[in-house]
């Protein structure tokens, strides 16, 4: 199964091939999580482990796990690649899963310091060809600007330029 290319237009409620995470818990249950990016790690704001990002495009609501979304997709969980309290990752499957929303995307607390330091030396840095100018992940239009599905940088569509936005 090829996995749908991460820079197409999702329609609602459609089934798409997708890159998961498949993790088993301590008591055997397997949890297949969709994920969005490549791997990495963000020693910029104290993200040591190496991890993927947690696609909210086709992510359950709260089920009492951390893999879990908000309404609109966001989320400050991650997928650690590894050992990590009670899961343990196993590798990376393509899965058969419904697009339940159109937004993904990490939500940084007001308060992260460090997130927000790093956030705003990325401001006026290119995104030209809708690239990310921080690992070079394709940013997706929302709301009439660019935002990066990892890390939330935001883009201007017209200067192709990252902007500030509200915290
Ligand atoms: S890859 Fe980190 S904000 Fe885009």
């Amino acid at each position: 199964m090829t996995p749908f290319n991460e820079t197409d237009q999702l329609i609602l409620g459609k089934y798409y091939n997708v890159r998961c995470a498949k993790l088993r818990m301590d008591w055997s249950e397997v949890l297949y999580i969709p994920i969005i990016g490549e791997k990495h790690k963000d020693p910029q704001f104290s993200v040591e482990d190496e991890h993927y990002h947690i696609d909210g495009r086709f992510a359950d609501l709260g089920s009492g796990y951390k893999y879990t979304v908000d309404e609109n997709g966001k989320t400050n969980g991650i997928v650690i690649v590894g050992k990590y309290f009670e899961t343990e990752f196993i590798e990376v499957v393509v899965r058969r899963m419904k697009c339940k929303r159109l937004t993904t995307g990490v939500k940084p607390p007001a308060d992260a310091v460090k997130y927000w330091t790093w956030h705003d030396s990325m401001i006026g840095k290119s995104c030209k060809g809708r690239k990310c100018p921080h690992l070079g992940t394709l940013m997706v239009e929302q709301n009439g600007v660019l935002v990066c599905p990892l890390h939330n940088l935001h883009g201007s569509i017209e200067s192709e330029t990252i902007i500030e936005i509200p915290r």
